[in-house]
């Protein structure tokens, strides 16, 4: 059967996800277990108890996602998981499930890129964009201008040469004395403060191209920070930090729909859920006349339904991925 469902298993960083998606009735089902809790006391990710975490979650998470979905192991037609880029032994659980599960059920293994599947999660929505749109990626790890052009037809046209935003968002927020995970945080503090207060740099707006430059902008918020720095103080910082960091980033997405001729611009990875920005590029879309798509917020940050998604369209295409264990902790698109 060409459409048999494909189940996704996400384990690249702090959140263990899995979903089922199918083209006849799209995402069957979806869960996830945030590991939050267990690394904030750390104030970010421990790699080795990501890894443990996973261990004792994935197993239960794959059999509810299952259940939710009514569905028995043997009526999936592959399973999708991601291979990287991420954290090695977090992504080494998901491998090894899914090429156990692979092997022992005799389905095809789909090795996915996190960043395809980021960059792919609007079409898990009702309004998803049709080919080509640019896509802003932006999370943790990276910061992405890529034309897309069909599944599996991408070119990069910009990216950061520093810091990611997310990576911007949570060291600039640790700064302010915020918990991890910082971006959620900063944007929260962001809503009680005057965002005009501090005038920060737009980095490399002033010159061509569509490369981003991050890590001067939380050197610009130390430099400000009063040393008895009251609440109204930080909650200033925090929202004149995020006009920056939206505003560049939409004089960039500007500037590459212009560049690419396309008409849709689809913004996803974690920083898609800042609402500031969802405002900006929405005002900007109405002024320019381009259509805008973005995930569910949920379907921003990481999750297992972007990761069976991903691995249904490429199984639609006939792109398997070979059968063994490929994970990697770098992985250019
Ligand atoms: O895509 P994601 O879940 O994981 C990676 O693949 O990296 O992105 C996580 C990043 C973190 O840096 C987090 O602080 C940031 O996305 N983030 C936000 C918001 N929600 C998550 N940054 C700004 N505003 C938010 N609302
Ligand atoms: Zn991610």
């Amino acid at each position: 059967a060409p459409d048999r469902p494909i189940l996704g298993i996400e384990t690249s960083c702090d959140e263990t996800a899995c979903a089922v998606y199918e083209g006849a009735r799209g995402l069957l089902a979806h869960r996830l277990h945030s590991q939050i809790r267990l690394h904030a006391e750390y104030g970010g990710v421990v790699p080795e108890l990501a890894s443990r975490d996973h261990v004792s979650r994935i197993h239960e998470l794959v059999r509810g996602t299952l259940a939710d979905a009514g569905l028995q192991p043997q009526e999936l037609g592959g399973i999708a998981y991601t291979a990287g880029p991420g954290l090695i032994g977090a992504l080494m659980v998901g491998a090894s499930l899914a090429a156990g599960m692979a092997a022992a059920l005799g389905l095809p293994l789909i090795a996915v890129h996190h960043m395809e599947a980021h960059l792919l999660a609007p079409m898990l929505e009702e309004n998803k964009p049709a080919f080509p749109f640019l896509a802003l990626l932006v999370s943790g790890g990276h910061s992405l201008l890529v034309a897309v052009r069909g599944v599996g037809e991408y070119e990069l046209l910009g990216e950061s040469l520093d810091d990611a935003v997310g990576e911007a968002f949570d060291k600039t927020a640790k700064l302010l004395g915020l918990p991890y995970p910082g971006g959620p945080e900063l944007a929260r503090l962001a809503t009680a403060g005057d965002g005009r207060r501090y005038d920060f740099p737009r980095p490399m707006t002033d010159r061509p191209g569509l490369d981003f430059s991050f890590s001067g902008l939380k050197t610009a918020v130390l430099t400000a920070l009063p040393k008895h720095a009251s609440e109204q103080d930080k909650a200033d910082l925090a929202a004149s930090f995020q006009e920056a960091v939206t505003d560049t980033l939409a004089i960039k997405c500007q500037r590459a729909l212009k560049h690419s001729g396309f008409k849709r611009l689809v913004v996803a990875g974690g920083v898609g859920a800042n609402l500031r920005l969802r405002e900006k590029l929405g005002l900007l879309a109405q002024r320019e006349g381009f259509a805008l798509f973005f995930p569910r917020q949920a379907f921003c940050t990481d999750n297992g339904a972007m990761i069976a998604y991903t691995g249904w369209a490429r199984r639609a295409q006939g792109r398997l991925a070979t059968a063994r264990i490929f994970t990697t902790p770098r992985w250019p698109l």
